[in-house]
């Protein structure tokens, strides 16, 4: 567990963390949210102050596949997670195509799409490094609430509550929310090599002691975290302030 001071801080300690997984070509489980804003900005800050011939050769063997998409929204969708991606990371640093990886929230059979994906992420070796933040109602991805230890890739409804959480970037509006989306499953989530949560923020405090400091159980899909042999949880103090430390 490392707190941090702010959110700064804590993008910039995020940002070390997944500068040096690239440097070790290790397939990254990459997020969205607003939380990952910040970390992805100060790691755009960090590779764009690289020599040009190290940014390349750590670019041109880049890998990674994101969590999630929702169900319904083109690539294109300004408010679609690849877009998100395209304007955080890949637009940014001229990702060639392919090596970010998201799952197609337009597919004709999303059921099926997930299992292309769960597939693709097995065939590329897993995830090395998984990058995480944590839903107010305590999901990972969009591994909604209940959700056992074990669930796969999959396409799933999301709950009102995830709704009206991402509803910001819709305008405020949470029926503008798509009402599905596709996500790795706890059982790829924890099959990964390292795990690194990061949360932010007043709102996530009682969620993340929740997560954390409580047994394991499928109403908090986070909390099965604390079975992952190499869990990092990177913080800002507002939202470690109702944990208990001994
Ligand atoms: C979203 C995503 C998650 C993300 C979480 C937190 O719905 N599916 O991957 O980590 O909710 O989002 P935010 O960082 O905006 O609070």
């Amino acid at each position: 567990m490392r707190v941090e001071a702010d959110t700064d801080a804590v993008a910039a300690h995020v940002a070390e963390r997944l500068h040096q997984a690239l440097e070790q070509a290790a397939v990254l489980g990459l997020a969205t949210g607003r939380t990952m804003e910040p970390v992805y900005a100060a790691l755009l800050q960090r590779l764009k102050a690289l020599p040009p011939q190290q940014l390349a050769l750590l670019l041109g063997r880049w890998r990674s596949f994101n969590l999630d998409e929702y169900v319904g929204l083109a690539k294109d969708h300004p408010q679609s997670f690849a877009s998100f991606m395209q304007r955080q990371l890949a637009g940014p640093l001229q990702l060639p195509g392919g090596c970010l990886q998201i799952p197609d929230g337009c597919a004709a059979d999303p059921e099926a799409e997930a299992r292309r994906y769960s597939a693709a992420v097995i065939a590329a070796g897993g995830i090395d490094l998984q990058l995480l933040g944590l839903g107010s109602n305590g999901h990972v991805g969009f591994n909604e609430p209940p959700c056992s230890a074990s669930e796969s890739c999959r396409c799933l409804g999301l709950s009102p509550a995830t709704r009206e959480q991402n509803a910001a970037a819709f305008e405020g509006d949470p029926a503008a929310v798509p009402e599905r989306a596709i996500t790795l499953g706890t059982s790829e989530i924890l099959a990964a090599r390292r795990v690194l949560l990061v949360v932010t923020g007043t709102a996530k405090a009682q969620i993340l002691r929740r997560a954390l400091q409580e047994p394991p159980c499928p109403e908090v899909p986070a909390s099965w975290l604390q079975r992952h042999p190499q869990l990092e949880v990177v913080v800002d103090q507002a939202a470690a302030a109702a944990l208990k430390f001994s």
